[in-house]
Order: C-alpha cells, then sequence, then structure tokens
C-alpha cells in the first residue's frame, strides 16, 4: 500500500525510527504482498473477514467505486457525495443530499475506523460493511438506481473496471457482491488514530494540553462518557436513547425499527468519537451544531423521555469542566485518513 505511511509516536528514540525505517524499506524490497495495512498509533491490528481477506488491489477498485458518480442512476452522486474527505468522511450538513437535490432524514455518520465496528446505520440495520454500501446504491433518494442489475450493468461497459475486477477477484466476472466487497475492503482502511490524546497515552506527556488533561478526567471520571464511548473507537458499538430529536412531532424511532423491542425505541448507536472535531454537525439528525451544545445536553442528563437512558444523568459540569471536555474531544483529532484522495481520472 503506498501512501498508507504513518508517523511513529514522537517518544520513540530517532536510532529505533532509523531501525524502523530500514525495516520498512526492506520490507519493501521483499516480493511478497502487504498481508494487511498498518494502523496509527492507539488502534488495533486490523483484522480482515475471512471470506473478504485484504489485498491492495481490491482497495484500489474499492476507492475507484466509492469515488464514482456513475455508481448513481444520473452519474451525478457518488459514496464521497456524502462521506467526502473533505469533511472527515462525512458531509458536513445536518442531513444528507442524493439524488435529484433530495434529503433524507438523518446525517451522514463519518466512514472513518468503521473496520472497528459491529453493526452499520444509526440503528444498525446492516450487519456489515460488505452489506451496507450496496444499500445505498438502490435507495431512492441516494443513488436512485431500480435495481442492482442496472448498476452492474453499467460496470460491465466500462473495460478499465473489467481490468480491475479481475485484479482484484482473479476473474472479469462482475457482480454487485463483489463491487460491495471492494469497497468494504477499501473502507476498513480509512483508520484515524496518532491523535493527541493517543500520543499522550503512549508516554508523550506535552501532546495534550493541561485542559485537555483536565476534559480527560471529566470525560472518564466525572461524566463517565465511556460508558458508552469506550475502547480504542470510543464506543461499546451498542444503542442508546439519549433522547436528541424526541421532542419533534414525529421522532425517528432508532433500533426499535430493528428489533421491535419497546426498549429499543429512540435509541441509536453509539458513534465514534475520534475526529469528532472535523465531523459536526452531530446526532443523528445533525441537530447539534458544535461540541459545547452536546456536551450542554449531557450536562442536562440528555433530553427527558418516555425511554431515556437509566446512565443519563444530570451531571453537574462547571464552565470549566465544559471547556475542558471540549478541548479533550478536540485532542481526538487523528491521521490515517488525509492521505486518502479521488481518483484523478476515472475507468473508462
Ligand atoms: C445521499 C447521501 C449518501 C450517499 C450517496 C451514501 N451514503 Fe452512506 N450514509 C448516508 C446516511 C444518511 C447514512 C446514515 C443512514 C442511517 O443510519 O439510516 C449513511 C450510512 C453509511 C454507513 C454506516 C456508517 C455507520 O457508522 O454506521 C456507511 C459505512 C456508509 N454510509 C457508506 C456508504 C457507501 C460505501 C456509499 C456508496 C455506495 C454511501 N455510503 C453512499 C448517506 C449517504
Ligand atoms: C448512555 C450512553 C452514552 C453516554 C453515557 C454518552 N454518550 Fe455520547 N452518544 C451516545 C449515543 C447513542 C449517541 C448518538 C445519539 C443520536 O444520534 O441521537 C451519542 C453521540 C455523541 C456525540 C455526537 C457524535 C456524532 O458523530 O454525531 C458526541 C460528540 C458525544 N456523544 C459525546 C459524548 C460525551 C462527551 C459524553 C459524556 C459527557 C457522552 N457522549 C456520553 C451514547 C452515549
Amino acid at each position: 500500500m503506498k501512501g498508507l505511511r504513518f508517523q511513529a509516536g514522537a517518544t520513540v528514540p530517532a536510532f529505533s525510527l532509523c531501525l524502523l525505517l530500514a525495516a520498512y524499506a526492506l520490507a519493501a524490497d521483499a516480493p511478497r504482498k502487504p498481508a494487511t495495512v498498518k494502523t496509527p498509533l492507539g488502534l488495533l491490528p486490523l483484522v480482515w473477514p475471512a471470506d473478504n481477506p485484504y489485498s491492495p488491489e481490491k482497495v484500489e477498485l474499492g476507492r475507484y467505486l466509492y469515488f464514482d458518480p456513475r455508481l448513481s442512476a444520473d452519474g451525478s452522486v457518488s459514496c464521497a457525495s456524502c462521506h467526502s474527505p473533505k469533511y472527515a468522511f462525512t458531509d458536513g450538513a445536518p442531513v444528507s443530499t442524493g439524488i435529484r437535490g433530495q434529503k433524507g432524514g438523518r446525517s451522514a455518520p463519518t466512514v472513518i475506523n468503521r473496520a472497528y465496528s459491529l453493526a452499520q446505520f444509526w440503528d444498525g440495520r446492516a450487519p456489515t460493511l460488505e452489506a451496507q454500501a450496496l444499500g445505498p446504491m438502490v435507495n431512492p433518494i441516494e443513488m436512485g438506481n431500480g435495481d442492482h442489475f442496472s448498476v452492474v450493468d453499467r460496470l460491465k461497459g466500462i473495460a478499465g473496471y473489467r481490468e480491475m475486477f479481475q485484479k482484484a477477484f482473479g476473474s472479469e466476472e462482475i457482480t454487485i457482491q463483489k463491487a460491495g466487497m471492494a469497497i468494504a475492503t477499501f473502507e476498513r482502511t480509512v483508520l484515524s488514530g496518532n491523535s493527541a490524546y493517543d500520543r499522550y497515552k503512549a508516554g508523550q506527556k506535552n501532546a495534550m494540553t493541561a485542559s485537555q488533561i483536565r476534559g480527560m478526567g471529566v470525560f472518564f471520571d466525572k461524566a463517565k462518557c465511556d460508558q458508552c464511548h469506550e475502547g480504542i473507537n470510543f464506543t461499546t458499538n451498542m444503542y442508546a436513547n439519549i433522547g436528541v430529536g424526541t421532542d419533534k412531532p414525529e421522532p425517528d424511532v432508532g433500533r426499535f425499527a430493528v428489533t421491535k423491542d419497546p426498549k429499543d425505541w429512540g435509541a441509536f448507536k453509539t458513534p465514534t468519537l475520534r475526529d469528532i472535531d472535523r465531523t459536526a454537525p452531530y446526532m443523528h439528525d445533525g441537530s447539534l451544531k458544535t461540541l459545547e451544545e452536546v456536551v450542554d445536553i449531557y450536562d442536562k442528563g440528555g433530553v427527558k423521555n418516555r425511554n431515556l437512558e437509566a446512565k443519563m444523568k444530570p451531571l453537574h459540569l462547571t464552565d470549566q469542566d465544559k471547556k475542558d471536555l471540549v478541548a479533550f474531544l478536540k485532542a481526538l483529532n487523528g491521521e490515517g485518513w488525509q492521505q486518502i484522495k479521488a481518483p484523478e481520472r476515472f475507468p473508462q
């Protein structure tokens, strides 16, 4: 994988950095392909699904498909229209705009660190990234294709793609499942780590400011945000009702639509907080513009409703606590995705 190089933590002494670079150079000369992608500081090694293992060719095909507007019915919308590197793989808008300017009801989540997730969508209705990738293509307000056959037919007519499928899958035959597998493989390389917080944890004590260090205390101890936002990707991957949007006339039922279990009414998947400073506006409905607004909602104990999560309690944060908490959230800005660019031209 050219272009996927991550900075080692700055605490690594210079001589071992040289060793590391020498090892890289040797590895680059070795004939075998890398079996995976190196993850930035703070993340776990990637685990690839047995039925869709990593290959650089698949990542490359996936990247082309991800950025190619010809996946939509009228050639106007690509995955990147709503999950753009420009906005840390979101669209920077409260809700997304799809084909023919149609607006959806939910905010586009980031594609960053999806490799570490269990289920996809705010309500978790897609079990895998492979399955998820096929949904938008036939969603009438996203990419607007009548069915998947029309997408496959369009791709089959592009010689350059036939060649890329051959390289990625060992056969020119194009299927929608293979397209989903390639896109998912690409998405698993969209990573964020090596944030100020990761470097601080790795021993570089000046990586975070005094305010961010205090904010870390608010996050883990006083506000216990890690009851839900825990681990390397700052999420339990579980669903919770924190109440945002329940005060609308027709609230989004969230996870309830999938399970039909009343305890899931108004519950949404706990999102990652990595690069959160770069993915405003916030929440499933994009209703909160700033991190300050988010922190205020939590300070009040969420938005009261008939199914509010029991963990949501007023926090009694001071103004200083709030400022520090926001500063800490900004320490989660990372790297590992900025090198990913749209292809300069698409296969013909
Ligand atoms: C018109 C805008 C739009 C387009 C085009 C679009 N998405 Fe999305 N995407 C969304 C929205 C909105 C959601 C959240 C929907 C929900 O949860 O019900 C979403 C959810 C996702 C998720 C789940 C993320 C998570 O945290 O659960 C992934 C992954 C994703 N999209 C990838 C893609 C891929 C791959 C494509 C292209 C094949 C694509 N999207 C096309 C708007 C879009
Ligand atoms: C009970 C579980 C829970 C706790 C505790 C919790 N969160 Fe969340 N958080 C969620 C869920 C669920 C969402 C998504 C809700 C929605 O979209 O309506 C969310 C969303 C967010 C978002 C917006 C993410 C995005 O991409 O839009 C931020 C920021 C956030 N939480 C920060 C915090 C902070 C800071 C704390 C501690 C003060 C905290 N959370 C405590 C479950 C929790």
